[in-house]
């Protein structure tokens, strides 16, 4: 694995406290939503999710949601597709997603979601960039606001690789 291409921006152990600071967090103030839907959107958001649940102290059910915008650009298309078999209705969501930039892909996957008569619908990012921003969207869960930098890792990917990198980091090119 080639570690030594990247510059570590945010190591193992900060991202593992935070996801474990913000699982408490949610764990507290949707306590009384009972059960909670998790939506992970893929395929950015696997490891953040994987890791998220294990750290929130609600019954959860997991599904997932195909999104995509980027192809193998490093700057959005403008055009998000989605896929999924999701039924929602009346159910408490928590949309998780691995980074809101632009916000066109949270704006759309939250417009969609709203379409199925969810009870609620909370969303939830690992990485913020509020100052990429083209739709005026906030989650109301984000474990770091990041300036505009390409960052891989954590399952955040660069053409489709590197998302398994432990850390998130910037490429050194
Ligand atoms: C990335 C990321 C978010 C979205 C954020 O997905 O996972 O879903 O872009 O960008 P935006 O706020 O500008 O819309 P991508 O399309 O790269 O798919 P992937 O998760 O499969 O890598």
């Amino acid at each position: 694995m080639p570690e030594e291409q990247f510059r570590e921006f945010i190591s193992t152990e900060q991202i593992a406290d935070r996801v474990r600071e913000l699982g408490r967090t949610i764990t507290e103030e949707l306590a009384d939503y009972g059960e909670l839907l998790v939506v992970c959107v893929l395929k950015g958001a696997f490891i953040f999710t994987a890791d998220l649940v294990r750290h929130i102290g609600l019954p959860c059910r997991i599904e997932f949601i195909r999104a995509s915008s980027y192809g193998s650009h490093c700057t959005s298309s403008g055009t998000v597709l989605l896929t999924h078999d999701l039924t929602i209705e009346g159910r408490n969501v928590l949309l998780v997603e691995d980074i809101v930039d632009t916000g066109l892909t949270l704006a759309c996957i939250t417009e969609e979601l709203r379409k199925l008569n969810p009870a609620s619908l909370k969303s939830c990012c690992l990485l913020d960039k509020p100052s990429a921003r083209k739709k005026a969207v906030r989650p109301d869960y984000t474990a770091f606001t990041i300036p505009d930098l390409f960052v891989v890792g954590y399952g955040l990917d660069m053409a489709g690789r590197f998302r398994e990198l432990p850390f998130i980091g910037i490429p050194e090119t």
